[in-house]
């Protein structure tokens, strides 16, 4: 086993990309696992939603049939082109006639991709920017977040205040999951529990954002003369501190629900019925 002895010092000259040693990087580790598998999984959450966004069938199972569930992909469904009975289609606009996933993605879709910590992920695994610690940008200039088209990321607060509003309505829809007209009255079914964990991550994700954690502390000398937010800053820290954490799960729970309404929609299976 090599001890850090062992480690040869290598020759450094400086004067490469915006100061740094002409050599990429002087680390030696697997750095770049990190950027790569980042690219790799967001790259095939781009590539599933881009498909199931333009389906525009088989997300809703409806109260006609013998479940009441709908995907967190087509929610809410407000839309002239959404299937009859699908939450929502009481506030029906009916001059939208292209897929309602569209609109039902555009707070998700400006939340996540403003989200600090998808930020840093796709910073540094699309973009190079730079794509570790301690490696060159992979470009020469740099400019920050100061421009067009990066300043937009400046939204990001603005996108938790309406992602909070889609976090609702997808747990009102969480909560109609447990009806269930085909076995009599209500009831626990696969369905409602997928539906449930990801209205359940849906907010640990949004709680956790450091824009949340701002409003409840931030701007604040004293605790002692703010202490209903000084309250709210001690829930939503420990939340903060896991927020990659929940950035991913509640990514994969919203594809893991899509996946299981559109299998039940198209009759593959039953969605079983638990108690
Ligand atoms: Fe990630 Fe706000 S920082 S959702």
């Amino acid at each position: 086993m090599s001890t850090i002895e062992d480690v040869k010092p290598v020759p450094v000259t400086l004067g490469g990309v915006r100061g740094g040693p002409e050599r990429r990087t002087l680390r030696r580790d697997r750095w770049w696992a990190s950027p790569a598998f980042t690219y790799a999984v967001l790259t095939l959450f781009v590539a599933y939603t881009a498909w199931a966004v333009f389906q525009n069938a088989d997300y809703y199972v409806g109260v006609n049939m013998h479940r009441d569930l709908i995907s967190p992909l087509y929610s809410p469904c407000i839309m002239g082109s959404c299937v009859p009975g699908a939450h929502g289609t009481f506030l029906v606009l009916h001059w939208w006639t292209i897929t309602p996933a569209i609109f039902a993605l555009s707070v998700p879709a400006a939340f996540r991709s403003t989200c600090y910590y998808y930020r840093k992920a796709y910073y540094r695994s699309f973009w190079q920017a730079p794509p570790a610690c301690g490696v060159a940008d992979g470009h020469a200039r740099y400019t920050g977040e100061t421009r067009f088209p990066l300043i937009l990321q400046n939204l990001h607060r603005y996108a938790w205040g309406l992602a909070l509003v889609w976090n609702v309505i997808l747990t009102i829809d969480a909560v109609m999951a447990f009806r269930m007209p085909g076995d009599g009255g209500i009831g626990v079914s696969v369905g409602s529990l997928i539906l449930t964990v990801n209205a359940i991550a849906l907010w640990l994700y949004s709680l956790s954002c450091h824009a949340c954690r701002h409003l409840c502390g931030g701007h604040v000398d004293q605790f002692s003369k703010a202490p209903i937010r000084h309250r709210l800053w001690k829930l939503v820290t420990p939340l903060n501190g896991r927020h990659m954490q929940f950035a991913w799960f509640s990514l994969f729970m919203v594809v893991l629900a899509d996946v299981y309404v559109r299998i039940v929609a198209a009759g593959w299976i039953h969605d079983p019925k638990l108690f």
